[in-house]
């Protein structure tokens, strides 16, 4: 099966690879597809996100008719003590990439004694056939004190993940994506694109 991966993030494409290449199923991206669409995320949700994703990127690649389906992922981080934000804003957070995102939510968290926190990933499947599905799934967890290993991407840096403590850049990706929020959606996927 042919999935295409509405996404120009490596991170994601990394962990989408990895999980789902190993399940038999081969990955394409936007570039890969030499499909280029700008999709303006303006939903409430994480789930509005995605299916827009998927269904923009969906309609585009459809003149090619190669993809048996074409899956978009929008996620992101939650604080408790910051009412839920960054949220559906988390790419968008501090205007200045990844490394601002971070020091941007270690700086409002500081004087949190709330640290409660989690990951959120919805993820938007349009099948050839005109069906759409959007699995949405969540990683609980705490926001770190301080900025702690290398690996993963976006927030992984400041999530401590729960009954870690470690940050969720700190664990390898074998355990991250068995784990996190993209790794409980992907095993859904992989259990509706087999049915
Ligand atoms: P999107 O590409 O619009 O869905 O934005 C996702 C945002 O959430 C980006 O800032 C990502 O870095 C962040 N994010 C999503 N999933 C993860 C993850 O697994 N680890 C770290 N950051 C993530």
């Amino acid at each position: 099966m042919k999935l295409l991966l509405a996404s120009n993030n490596g991170g994601k494409l990394r962990e989408f690879r990895s999980v789902l290449e190993s399940a038999g199923f081969r990955i394409y991206s936007l570039a890969d597809a030499g499909v280029a669409v700008e999709v303006v995320e303006d939903g409430a949700t994480f789930s509005e996100n995605a299916l827009k994703k998927a269904r923009t990127v969906a309609a585009e690649a459809a003149a090619g008719g190669e993809f048996d389906a074409v899956i978009a992922d929008d996620s992101g981080i939650c604080a408790d003590a910051l009412g839920g934000a960054p949220g559906v804003f988390s790419a968008r957070y501090s205007e200045r990439g990844d490394d601002a995102n971070n020091e941007k939510i270690l700086r409002e968290m500081r004087d949190k004694a709330d640290r409660r926190a989690h990951f959120v990933c919805a993820l938007a499947i349009c099948f050839r056939d005109g069906r759409e599905e959007v699995i949405e799934e969540r990683w609980d967890g705490e926001i770190a004190n301080q900025s702690m290993g290398s690996g993963g991407f976006g927030y992984d840096r400041v999530f401590v993940p729960e009954g870690f403590e470690v940050t969720s850049a700190q664990l390898s990706p074998e355990v991250k994506n068995k784990i996190s929020h993209r790794a409980k959606c992907l095993q859904q996927l992989i259990f509706r694109l087999r049915e």
